[in-house]
């Protein structure tokens, strides 16, 4: 088989990272367009990148050029249009996380992946970082028996971009932020999420509160799942400090500490500013490896046809937790799962 050729659709944070792996990184791979409404923006990103095609918009891109896969890093509320556009025209997909705003969304994008017989797999790239593989190994390998309580928390540096920034748009920060924590609880737990409960609240950003009517930029979740497991997710954006994605998991026989805040083992020690150490400053450092071994991983999954380890399904699963866990926070009680979209909007 030839490389696959991929258009990025959205060229903006997450889009680029991807765009720069599939560009130069990631063998077999060769990136033949970019798609961005804004596409002054898509025409400047393709210069830089020597990529042949620019569009302001999916469907000029499926009428207009030839390519196997997309490789989606739009903001949530388009995923499922641009998802299902694409499955249709028999293209495989990678779409960035959360999956979208709902389970019915979620649904159709399954739904049309598989009707078209593509790939579909969620951007959770945490699942390929080498941390937190390894982590997931040893819990498969019984080292530390069984998973007890799965603490997890992200923090980002800052706010992210205004969309992700309104409820409507996003979901929230659970979503935003937090949904990684979502799948990684489920992922090393072997689990789905039985009940979640929780509260938020508004320190950082409070003139954000005004302007998005939900908006939080503090959140605590608490959960159990089906086989017992207990979790916790702990997220805060933005917290100025630094990138910051860790996870313990106590098992009946040990414990696992997964990924540290400080970018490399460098420590300086002086009399004037004490010990001082590098701390990640943003995702796409944090989790370089992670992107580029999902963006491999996509390419493996088109040309064997081996199922993605981070299926769609797994991209409505977390989202349900985090469907759940707004309506939390919205009602002050716990909610139990299966999430019944039809009792009441999320957002
Ligand atoms: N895996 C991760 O850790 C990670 C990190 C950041 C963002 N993300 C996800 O990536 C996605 C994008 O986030 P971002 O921070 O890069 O957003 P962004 O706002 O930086 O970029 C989004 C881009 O999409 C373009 N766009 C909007 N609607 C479009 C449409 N209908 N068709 C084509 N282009 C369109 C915008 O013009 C913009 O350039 C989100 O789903 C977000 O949650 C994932």
């Amino acid at each position: 088989m030839k490389s696959a050729r991929i258009c990025l659709v959205g060229a903006g944070r997450a889009g680029m990272v991807h765009a720069f792996n599939f560009r130069y990184r990631v063998a077999e791979a060769e990136l033949v367009a970019i798609v961005d409404a804004n596409e002054a923006m898509a025409q400047e990103r393709a210069g830089e990148l020597d990529v042949p095609f620019v569009f302001d918009s999916i469907e000029s891109a499926l009428s207009q050029a030839d390519f196997d896969a997309v490789c989606i890093a739009t903001p949530t509320f388009t995923h499922a249009s641009i998802v299902i556009a694409a499955a249709r025209a028999g293209k495989h997909v990678l779409c960035e996380k959360p999956m979208a705003l709902t389970l019915d969304e979620a649904d159709a994008m399954i739904a049309a992946a598989r009707q078209a017989d593509v790939v579909l797999q969620i951007g959770f790239m945490r699942r390929f970082d080498p941390a937190f593989r390894a982590a997931k190994e040893q819990i498969e390998a019984g080292v530390i028996g069984d998973p007890i309580v799965i603490r997890t928390l992200t923090r980002g540096p800052g706010l992210p971009p205004r969309w992700a920034c309104d409820p409507t748009t996003s979901i929230g920060m659970l979503a935003e932020v937090n949904s990684h924590d979502f799948d990684t609880i489920r992922w090393l737990a072997g689990s789905e999420f039985a009940r979640v409960y929780a509260e938020a609240a508004t320190f950082k950003a409070p003139e954000l509160e005004a302007e998005f009517p939900g908006f939080y930029d503090t959140a605590i979740v608490t959960t159990r799942l089906v086989n017992g497991t207990l979790g916790i997710i702990d997220g805060c954006c933005p917290v100025g400090y630094g990138y910051d994605a860790r996870a313990e998991v106590l098992g009946t026989g040990g414990v696992l500490f997964i990924g540290e805040l400080r970018e490399h083992a460098l420590v300086r020690c002086t009399r004037e500013d004490g010990v001082v150490t590098k701390q990640f400053s943003a995702w796409a450092k944090r989790f370089e490896a992670g992107y580029l071994a999902e963006d491999e991983h996509f390419i493996n999954c088109i040309r064997t046809g081996e199922p993605p380890l981070v299926s769609g399904e797994d991209g409505r699963q977390a989202l349900e937790g985090v469907l759940a866990a707004t309506r939390s926070i919205q009602t002050g009680a716990p909610v139990s799962l299966p999430f019944a979209e039809s009792a009441g909007d999320v957002m």
